[in-house]
């Protein structure tokens, strides 16, 4: 097969739009990452989702839709899912919720579990996307599983070309890091995967969360978020004032620019998270295959705001793989 890679127009998105309803895969932008998009009430969609990314069929999915009431057809909201849901969406946050009994979606999309992850994306491309398909899209990043996560159709070209129908080439992902995933299936909401919409401002509207802050890798209730995942394929090393020979020099900060490195790439001169984030994923990438480079150093970053899901990617992608 070979991966089309169709324009950002409404001729290339009804295309795109027409692939998803023969069941084919075709990636997308969203304001987070590319997304893997397949209809979501199609097993053999689903299932090929899983296959052309490698990923566990215990993982599962996002699905994507146009808004709350596209949503509630198959997942149950309660207040606390509603209050989020009109604050946040469009926009990057995940919310987890029970599956309604006797719902469309493939079972393949919740890997077996009883509920089911959903999202409204804030992208112009994959809102007209998800309108053009008229149907619920499932949605993991556009990436082998347990590698770099892609923000360009570069990117997904890079990990998935001959693998899928098509790309919607739609530049790069304003935000760069995947959505806050936040598990409202039990009585106390709890952070699976942090992102950018901040565990402050959902707990401003629906009271505390678990206390935990994120996902205990070694067990983890997001399935999804095993200790080693975004993972380049030179060993990466975090908390690096300066680099050693053959190392990648990832830095941030005005300060960034001073120390060794085979390469420098300074995720944020002025210190900005937001743009150290839409950076993020791009430089992994450049450090990983740039010619003679043997690692990737990574200067310390703020765990604060945005720097808590920068910290949580950087260290899932140094884990022991
Ligand atoms: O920003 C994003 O969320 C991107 C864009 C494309 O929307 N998607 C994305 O999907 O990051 P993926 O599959 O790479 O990550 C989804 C995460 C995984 O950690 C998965 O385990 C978790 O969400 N997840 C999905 N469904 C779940 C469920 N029912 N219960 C718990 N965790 C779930
Ligand atoms: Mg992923």
């Amino acid at each position: 097969m070979s991966t089309r890679v169709l324009p950002a127009t409404t001729d290339g998105i009804a295309a795109a739009a027409d692939l998803l309803g023969q069941g084919q895969l075709v990636a997308f932008p969203t304001e987070t990452v590319y997304g893997l998009g397949a209809d979501a009430e199609n097993d053999r969609a689903v299932a090929a989702v899983f296959a052309a990314k490698g990923r566990p069929s215990f993982n599962p999915l996002i699905v994507h839709v146009t808004d709350i009431a596209a949503a509630a057809a198959f997942a149950c909201f309660d207040e606390r899912a509603d209050l989020l849901a009109q604050s946040f969406w469009p926009g990057p946050l995940t919310l987890v919720l029970p599956r309604r009994t006797g719902c469309r979606l493939s079972l393949l999309v919740s890997a077996g579990l009883d509920t089911v992850a959903v999202r409204v994306p804030n992208h112009p491309v994959a809102q007209a996307l998800l309108r053009a398909a008229a149907r619920p899209v499932a949605g993991p990043s556009a990436n082998l599983s347990g590698t770099v996560s892609p923000t360009s159709p570069q990117h997904v070209q890079e990990s998935l070309a001959g693998r899928i129908a098509a790309v919607v080439a739609g530049g790069r992902c304003p935000v760069g890091i995947e959505s806050t995933v936040l598990d409202l299936s039990g009585p106390q909401a709890a952070i699976l995967r942090p992102g950018s919409v901040l565990p402050e401002d959902i707990a401003a509207l629906i009271g505390p969360l678990a206390a935990s802050g994120g996902d205990d890798p070694a067990h983890p209730k997001s399935p999804g978020q095993m200790a080693s995942h975004y993972a380049p394929s030179v060993p990466l090393r975090l908390e690096a004032l300066s680099a050693q020979a053959g190392e990648a020099f990832v830095t941030f900060g005005p300060d960034g620019f001073s120390r060794g490195g085979r390469i420098r790439l300074n995720l944020s001169p002025n210190g900005d998270l937001e743009e150290a984030a839409a950076n993020l994923f791009a430089y992994l990438r450049l450090a990983d295959r740039t010619d003679g480079v043997t690692g990737i150093a990574v200067m310390p970053i703020p765990a604060t705001g945005l720097g808590v899901a920068i910290n949580d990617r950087l260290a899932r992608a140094a884990a022991p793989r």
